[in-house]
């Protein structure tokens, strides 16, 4: 059975306002749509935690910069509602944009230092507009627990950050990437590569692993970590290096040596099309590293 489609804010209280009365939980994974197995894992983790999951689909456009992909952004309700019934989901809110910005909003949610590195400054009001979307559909929808993936490892950092400094009441979960099986990440931007681009776009995973292999033989230089990195990014055909970067994974600032955990994060073009990956190393991996 298909989950129905809810499109105003009324529809969505109504529905887990009844689900909330016959007792259930409810859980809630926002997302732009154009769904794939990433977002599957989701909504599987959110069905296996809660009773009740909602799935919002909305290309947020106080996200997308003037010169970025929001007109272009794939639209594909249909199976994307497929997608999320087979996935374990109970409603999916797919809102016009005049139901979420009715009028002129002018309130904003801006979560500070947190965006000061990778995509903070490469996308200038990027975070704030996700931030306002977020809070905005945690209000309308009102659950117990939502689910980020790590692949947007920035984006999860600073909700996180947003719900403790705003005490919002919802636990936020943050699910590990999906991948392709050669490796590439998983992502709605994947369908604009060419069938060239796309058999080189695992080359970015693979220069991650390669970052965490020199440190597990003993690199604890991030400024030689990071011109490696970058090195070999942009070493892949026709790319073009954003950022390549290797940052404290608690507060997402720079640090000089690896004495602690880090996001070792990235943003690549292949062509025009702007793919994000990251890893974390972790303290074992350090531990070996200056072992
Ligand atoms: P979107 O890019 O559609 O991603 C929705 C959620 O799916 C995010 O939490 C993202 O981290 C997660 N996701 C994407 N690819 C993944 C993968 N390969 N593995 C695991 N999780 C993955 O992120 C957004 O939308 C928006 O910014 C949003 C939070 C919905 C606000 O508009």
């Amino acid at each position: 059975m298909l989950a129905p489609i809810a499109t105003t804010v009324a529809e969505v209280r109504e529905a887990v306002a009844a689900a909330r009365r016959a007792g259930k939980s409810v859980g809630f994974v926002p997302t732009m749509g154009a769904l794939h197995e990433g977002h599957a894992s989701l909504v599987r983790a959110a069905a296996a935690t809660s009773q009740f999951v909602v799935v919002s689909v909305f290309v947020n456009p106080t996200q997308f910069g003037p010169n970025e992909d929001f007109a272009k952004y794939p639209r594909t309700l249909e199976s994307d509602q497929k997608l999320c019934s087979e996935s374990g989901a109970h409603l999916v809110f797919a809102p016009t944009a005049a139901e979420m910005y009715p009028e002129r909003s002018v309130t904003f949610v801006e979560v500070k230092e947190l965006d000061a590195e990778l995509d903070g400054p490469a996308r200038p009001g990027h975070f704030r507009g996700v931030c306002t979307v977020v809070l905005k559909l945690f209000n309308i929808v009102l659950p117990d627990v939502s689910h980020f993936g790590a692949k947007d490892a920035q984006q999860a950092r600073i909700i996180r950050q947003m719900v403790r400094d705003l005490n919002v009441p919802v636990v936020v979960r943050v699910e590990p990437t999906v991948r392709e099986a050669d490796g590439l990440a998983m992502s709605s931007r994947n369908r604009y590569l060419s069938p060239a681009e796309r058999a080189l776009a695992p080359a970015i995973y693979r220069a991650l692993q390669n970052a965490q292999a020199r440190a597990a033989a003993g690199e604890v230089d991030v400024a030689r970590l990071e011109s490696a990195l970058a090195a070999e990014l942009a070493a892949i055909p026709g790319a073009r290096v954003d950022y390549a970067r290797v940052l404290d994974a608690s507060t997402l600032q720079p640090l000089a040596r690896l004495d602690r955990e880090v996001l070792v994060a990235v943003a690549v073009f292949i062509g025009t099309t702007r793919l994000i990956d990251n890893i974390v190393i972790g303290e074992r991996g350090i531990r070996n590293a200056v072992s």
